[in-house]
C-alpha cells in the first residue's frame, strides 16, 4: 500500500492525509501546492536533518530536463517515465514537445492521485498516464497505453528519476537489467538516485518515514548502468552538474547528501567484418550511440568505450 492511503475494501484504496506520502512531500520541496499538513511536517523535520534536501530536489528536476531536452535533441521521439511524481514544472512531455510536438510520453506512478492528477493535467496528444509499480515490469511494458504510445523498435527514453532508491541495491540493479533489455537499440536510460555518505545518507533513510528508502553508494549508482554506455563526460554526476561533454568529479569533494544522476544509451551492435573492421554501416549512421563528441570520433569514443561497458570513467 502506498503512503498515505487506506485500504477500505478489497480493490478500493481512502486518500490518507494523516500519514506523509512520497509524492507530496517532494512536491512540497519542489515549491509545490500539492500537500497536506503531515507531507509538510514530514518535509520540514527532513529538511531541518539535511537542509538542503529542497535545493537538491530542484537540481534534480533541472537534471531531468536538461536529460530530456538532450535526448530529444538526438532525435528520440518516445519516452517512458516511470516513478513520475505529481505533476509540476517542466514535466516530461512539454521538455520534449517544447523540441518536437510529435514526441509522445506514458507517465507511470504507483500512486492513484499522482496518476489521476497527471490524467487530467497532462494527458494530450501522444501523451497518457498509468498506474504501475516499477517493480511489475512486464506490467508496465505490457500496458495497453505502452503499447500505444511507445513503438517497438524505435528507440526509446526510459526515465527513473529519484524512484530507484525506494529499493535495495540488489533489486534495483535487477530491475534495471530487465528494463534495459527491453530498450530498443540506440534507446537511453535516465536515473537519478539518492546517494549520501554513510553518516548522512543512513540518517535521513532511517528518518523518512512515507516508505523504506535505501541509501545507495556511488559505485552502486554507477552499477545500475551495467551493460550500457553511460554519456561520458559528464557521466555520472552531481544533478546540478550533468550536462553531455561537461567533465566532472565524481566520487570527488561532495556534499553529505546528493543526487546522483546520469544518462545511459543502449548501443546499437557493432557489425565486425572478418577482418575486424568496422562495417561501414556503423560508421556512416548516427552512431552506436550518440554522445557530446562530435564526428568520427564519436564513433570510435562509443566503440572504446564498450570495452568498459557500464562503468563511468570515475568508477573503473
Ligand atoms: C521523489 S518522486 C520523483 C518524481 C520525478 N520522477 C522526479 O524526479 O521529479 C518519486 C515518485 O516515485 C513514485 N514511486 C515510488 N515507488 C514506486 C514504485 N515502486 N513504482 C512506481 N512509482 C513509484 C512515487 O509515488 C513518487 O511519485
Amino acid at each position: 500500500m502506498v503512503s498515505g492511503y487506506a485500504r477500505t475494501a478489497p480493490g478500493q484504496v481512502l486518500l490518507d492525509t494523516s500519514r506523509p506520502n512520497i509524492a507530496r512531500v517532494y512536491d512540497y520541496w519542489l515549491g509545490g501546492k500539492d500537500s497536506f499538513a503531515a507531507d509538510r511536517a514530514e518535509a520540514d523535520r527532513l529538511l531541518a536533518i539535511w537542509p538542503p534536501m529542497a535545493r537538491l530536489s530542484r537540481e534534480n528536476r533541472q537534471f531531468l530536463s536538461h536529460a530530456v531536452a538532450w535526448l530529444a535533441k538526438q532525435g528520440i521521439r518516445q519516452f517512458l517515465d516511470i516513478g513520475s511524481g505529481l505533476p509540476t514544472v517542466q514535466n516530461t512531455h512539454e521538455t520534449a514537445q517544447a523540441i518536437d510536438p510529435s514526441c509522445r510520453v506514458v507517465y507511470v506512478d504507483y500512486d492513484p492521485v499522482v496518476v489521476n492528477h497527471a490524467k487530467v493535467l497532462l494527458s494530450g496528444q501522444g501523451v497518457d498516464a498509468i498506474m504501475g509499480d516499477l517493480r511489475e515490469p512486464d506490467t508496465i511494458l505490457g500496458h495497453p497505453v505502452t503499447r500505444q504510445l511507445i513503438r517497438p523498435g524505435e528507440p526509446a527514453g526510459l526515465i527513473l528519476a529519484l524512484v530507484l532508491h525506494f529499493l535495495d541495491a540488489g533489486t534495483a540493479a535487477k530491475l534495471m537489467r530487465e528494463y534495459a533489455n527491453w530498450l530498443p537499440d540506440g534507446g537511453y536510460a535516465v536515473v537519478s538516485v539518492g546517494a549520501g555518505d554513510q553518516e548522512t545518507g543512513e540518517a535521513l533513510a532511517r528518518e523518512y518515514t512515507p516508505a523504506t528508502l535505501y541509501n545507495h553508494s556511488p559505485g552502486q549508482v554507477a552499477a545500475l548502468f551495467d551493460g550500457l554506455d553511460i554519456i561520458d563526460p559528464p557521466g555520472l554526476a552531481d544533478a546540478r552538474d550533468w550536462y553531455p561533454g561537461k567533465p566532472t568529479l565524481c566520487p570527488g569533494p561532495r556534499e553529505a547528501g546528493r543526487i546522483l544522476a546520469g544518462v545511459a544509451c543502449k548501443p546499437r551492435p557493432v557489425r565486425l567484418r572478418a577482418g575486424g573492421h568496422l562495417m561501414p554501416a556503423a560508421r556512416t549512421s548516427k552512431g552506436r550511440c550518440a554522445s557530446p563528441v562530435p564526428g568520427p570520433t564519436r564513433v570510435m569514443a562509443s566503440v572504446a568505450s564498450t570495452a568498459v561497458l557500464g562503468r563511468p570513467s570515475q568508477f573503473r
